[in-house]
């Protein structure tokens, strides 16, 4: 169960867009001190956020332009790192005066950053986010005090949702239904089909399906921490594995990005993407609303599995549900003996 380090080489989710601006931002990952901003043309920049001096954040100097100013002897850094003004030194420069710069990238209303020591790998690819015909909310973010794989874990168990969001996504057949697992190369995917049931109250105003429908929870998670969850409705009777989906099919997949702050605490980034009613600015809002709520009931629970596993007095078990999530566990803890291997 014990998961121990993060793997390194992958982008994760830094913070959303919106939120870094000419300000200097301290955020840690992965247990590192980084401090993120924008540059004088909008250009985000990642930097390690201690000055190679005396350590001082450089969060707590002045950003000028494209450039931070340590606050405590004014050692100045570019967006590469680069020590461009030691003003106490005079000339030239001091060649260990340099910061760690990190690769980060604007993509889907998120900034991602490259946390690996290797060259950058690809963002995870988004079907359909240019697709006019396809709705989204805006984008969420959570912060949760729990170690990042109970938030995998959580998003790898289609049967919480019974006892956990019984306002939303809870209906007949999220608790005692049988699970499918596939596994991936870099990921799990475990699923079920719910047939001809009422579909739970979040969906309920979305679907013109009658009384009763098909539901197909799909539950995804790739490495290092993304989680696609697709809940996928048909007609009753028009849904099943291995059947093309029909026409009228209604698809909505909820992306989440999980960045590991620490052993303690875990970044959660998410929205939310539909094959239906791109322009209803009013369902986005109440789907990002509803989403909130779920996501909030998550943090309550995970915060006390959390605190609950780490001062445990007596052993814990495994359940039949938690065979993706522990399969997941597996690959990760794999990538992370691979990196440590290459560093060794
Ligand atoms: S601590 Fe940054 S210049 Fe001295
Ligand atoms: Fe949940």
């Amino acid at each position: 169960m014990d998961s121990k380090g993060f793997v390194r080489n992958a982008w994760y989710v830094a913070a959303r867009s919106a939120d870094v601006d000419q300000r200097l931002m301290p955020v840690r990952l992965l247990d590192e001190a980084i401090v993120l901003f924008r540059g004088a043309k909008g250009e985000a920049i990642a930097l390690e956020d201690a000055c190679p001096h005396r350590k001082l954040p450089l969060s707590r100097g002045n950003l000028k332009g494209s450039t931070v100013e340590c606050g405590y002897h004014g050692l100045t850094f570019d967006g590469t790192g680069a020590c461009v003004a030691a003003p106490t030194q005079g000339d030239p420069i001091p060649k260990r005066a340099r910061v760690r710069s990190y690769p980060v990238e604007d993509r889907y209303g998120f900034l991602w950053i490259w946390m690996g020591d290797g060259p950058p790998g690809e963002i995870l690819d988004i079907p359909n986010f240019d697709n006019p015909a396809w709705g989204r909310t805006k984008p969420g973010a959570l912060d949760i005090d729990c170690h990042y794989l109970y938030v995998i874990d959580n998003l790898l168990d289609p049967s919480h949702v019974a006892w956990v969001h019984v306002t939303s996504f809870a209906g007949a057949g999220t608790d005692t239904r049988p699970l499918d697992i596939e596994e991936l190369d870099d990921g799990v995917v475990v699923s079920r089909w719910i047939f001809a049931e009422p579909a739970p109250p979040y969906y309920r105003p979305m679907l013109s399906f009658g009384d009763n429908c098909d539901r197909k929870q799909h539950y995804e998670c790739r490495l290092p921490s993304t989680a696609i969850n697709m809940s996928v409705y048909t007609g009753a009777g028009a849904g099943g594995p291995g059947r093309p989906y029909p026409d009228d099919v209604f698809l909505n997949i909820s992306y989440n990005f999980i960045t590991p702050v620490d052993a303690d605490r875990s970044l959660y980034f998410w929205f939310q993407h539909r094959n239906s009613d791109p322009d209803n600015a009013e369902l986005s809002a109440r789907m990002f609303a509803g989403a909130t709520t779920a996501f909030n009931e998550d943090k309550a629970v995970l915060e006390a599995v959390h605190l609950g596993m780490k001062h445990r007095r007596t052993p814990y078990m495994n359940l039949g549900l938690d065979a993706g999530a522990m399969r997941f566990r597996a690959k990760v803890n794999k990538r992370i003996a691979a990196e440590a291997s290459v560093e060794a």
